[in-house]
């Protein structure tokens, strides 16, 4: 089986998980979405509304966002995979509960081991806990980080705040931009340390 089935068939099953509280409250499951063989997975926090409606990750505002950054460092969303650390919206948006985030991980953790991405960038705090846990996210953003995982492996990380958090706020923003603008530059340098 390529990636792609192995994704399809991980989705299928997805879609009928009712491990956690959340799925009675949700419309539908939002698996992820993007290539196979992406070499950057992105990993959010959850659902929002309008991707509970839709179905797909990242399409609200801080979607938008996220669009718009990786047009400008020349991505297309359809060759990175986005995700979230829930697949399905918390009530109200709010946080995940860590018996939910624990619930889910199963699911993520498959994610990677099919995908195998070269970078996985974290999108927010609860995102970044869930990987590197204890770390401060107003340290870390913007750094990579290298962090072995029985389930996955040494795997690199990269840190950014959330788009959702970053965009009504000035300062957030512009860090999250310039910390943004470095991916492929991170994903130069995993390249180069690899010869
Ligand atoms: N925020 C997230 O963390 N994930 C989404 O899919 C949308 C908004």
């Amino acid at each position: 089986m390529n990636k792609q089935e192995q994704l399809k068939n991980l989705n299928d099953c997805m879609i009928k998980c009712s491990q956690c509280a959340l799925r009675s409250g949700c419309t539908q499951v939002v698996p992820g979405e993007g290539s196979a063989e992406a070499e950057i997975m992105f990993i959010g926090e959850g659902p929002g509304q309008k991707e509970d409606e839709l179905g797909r990750p990242f399409v609200g505002a801080a979607g938008k966002f996220l669009d718009e950054m990786l047009e400008i460092i020349n991505f297309k969303r359809e060759n990175v995979y986005i995700a979230n650390v829930v697949k399905c919206r918390p009530p109200q948006n709010r946080d995940p509960l860590p018996e939910e985030a624990a619930a889910c991980w199963p699911w993520l953790l498959e994610q990677i081991k099919i995908i195998e991405p070269k970078l996985i960038v974290t999108l927010g705090r609860h995102s970044m806990e869930r990987f590197l846990p204890g770390q401060k996210i107003s340290v870390v953003h913007g750094k990579a980080m290298r962090r072995e995982m029985p389930e996955i492996g040494k795997r690199i990380f990269y840190t950014l705040y959330h788009p959702a958090a970053a965009l009504y706020n000035g300062s957030m923003r512009e860090t999250l931009m310039k910390d943004f603008k470095r991916i492929p530059k991170v994903l130069e340098k995993i390249e180069s340390e690899k010869k």
